[in-house]
């Protein structure tokens, strides 16, 4: 095979239907995120499950999301952390909340997922802390202010998922003008050298082209 955008999104599919499989409540969630004009800018399948998975692998009981969408990531980590577990999910536009909303009650996790709408920066500063996970995923303008606030709501030990590091390659442009990926570099150079973190970064291709993801733990 060559390697283009079309085979790798192909076989992150094939990924997918073997490892994660048809899941009535996440495509529903999908279908409502569509339906209500919300970009369609969710984590990929396979995305989703690692977020789960390491979510469980952590023992994480309390999560915290930077950036809701339609809720389909929520509804992933929502499951992860098992009945008495709690999902603090921020999210800016009111409209999209409302879509989230339904989609997360409709997958029977409702009841541990809290949403709360306002900008991240005025939100923040209004969480009880103690989260074990946080996954970033919002304006990437913002990402080192996240990052402050993820290493202060969280303790030793959390975990952090920062999503779309890669932005096709155009971080490694010292050069570039666009604000998200200047958010997306300044967030890196920050996890590299703010002795809170201990961090690297994985570069995805799939059925979002070519991207990635930075995992950090806080020390
Ligand atoms: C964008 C944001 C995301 O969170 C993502 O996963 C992909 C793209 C964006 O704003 O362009
Ligand atoms: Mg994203």
């Amino acid at each position: 095979m060559d390697s283009t955008p079309a085979a790798w999104a192909e076989t992150d599919t094939f990924l997918a239907a073997t490892l994660v499989g048809h899941d009535p409540a996440l495509e529903a969630a999908l279908a409502a995120q569509r339906d209500a004009g919300l970009p369609e800018i969710e984590v990929a399948p396979v995305a989703g499950k690692l977020l789960n998975l390491l979510a469980r692998m952590s023992g994480a009981r309390r999560v915290l999301e930077i950036g809701t969408l339609g809720g389909y990531s929520t509804i992933w980590l929502a499951r992860a952390v098992g009945e008495g577990g709690r999902v603090v999910t921020v999210e800016a536009e009111a409209d999209n909340a409302a879509v989230a909303r339904a989609s997360i009650d409709a997958a029977g996790v409702g009841d541990r997922v809290d949403i709360r709408i306002g900008r991240g920066a005025d939100v923040l500063p209004t969480l009880v802390g103690g989260f074990d996970l946080v996954f970033i995923d919002a304006d990437k303008e913002s990402n080192t202010v996240y990052l402050d606030w993820a290493a202060k709501l969280g303790q030793p030990g959390t975990v952090i998922v920062l999503d779309n590091i890669g932005r096709e390659g155009e971080i490694i442009r010292d050069d570039t003008t666009d604000p998200m990926v200047i958010g997306t570099r300044d967030g890196l150079q920050m996890l590299g050298e703010d002795p809170r973190f201990d961090a690297t970064a994985l570069q995805t291709v799939g059925i979002k082209g070519w991207d990635g993801v930075a995992l950090a733990l806080v020390v």
